[in-house]
């Protein structure tokens, strides 16, 4: 597809099937997802790729039964794929020390950070993630991970200072998807988003 078209057509999908994945596929979109920009080549983004009985522990962990009845994308926890985004704050913090990058001050902690480039750069890699996706013909959504998520690192090992971005939930899109409750929004004017000259 042409870029343009990739990036217009792009949405977010909550209703799957179950089809599997296969894992060269993952591996090839999460190839793409690697070829983002980072901040000092730091490359502190990690993907916790989770499929089969996998995505039920997910899904056990983060959505608990109780809410499960009233959960409105049931389709969703058909995905087969779930991978969860970690971001290694401690990584950038080490790159920063190094003699080329020392005079930024940037190494002295994670709290001489104005804006948190982990974030950044895994917020990239997760977009280049998304329209790889769609690239290839499949769905995807990016969602939060409200509760559970505690439960979930302790079951997958998470070293703690590891930060999660979210969950991407990844597979063959139903069609006709309902659409999300933000999607009514109006989608803001160009207008409105540049500020030539000054704000
Ligand atoms: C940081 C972030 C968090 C999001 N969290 C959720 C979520 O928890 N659940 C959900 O259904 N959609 C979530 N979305 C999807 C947005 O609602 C969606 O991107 C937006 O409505 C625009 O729709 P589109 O991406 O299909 O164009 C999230 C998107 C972003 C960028």
């Amino acid at each position: 597809m042409k870029f343009t078209d990739l990036v217009r057509t792009r949405r977010m999908t909550r209703a799957f099937l179950s089809q599997p994945i296969g894992d060269e596929m993952l591996r090839s979109l999460i190839d793409l997802a690697m070829r983002s920009p980072s901040a000092g080549k730091t490359q502190g983004t990690h993907y916790v790729v989770l499929t089969g009985d996998d995505v039920a522990e997910f899904w056990n962990d983060t959505l608990p039964l109780d809410k499960r009845a009233t959960f409105r994308w049931k389709q969703l926890l058909d995905a087969p794929v779930i991978i969860l985004p970690f971001v290694d704050p401690l990584a950038y913090v080490a790159r920063y020390a190094e003699p080329d990058k020392q005079a930024t001050g940037l190494g002295e902690g994670v709290h001489a950070w104005p804006t948190p480039y982990w974030t950044v750069d895994g917020s990239f890699a997760v977009m280049s993630l998304l329209l790889a996706v769609h690239d290839a013909g499949l769905g995807a959504l990016f969602f939060a991970v409200f509760n559970g998520e505690q439960q979930l690192r302790t079951r997958l090992g998470v070293p703690e200072h590891m930060q999660l971005l979210g969950a991407i939930a990844i597979g063959h899109a139903v069609q006709n998807d309902e659409t999300g409750r933000s999607a009514t929004r109006s989608r803001m004017s160009i207008d409105d988003a540049i500020h030539q000259s000054r704000w």
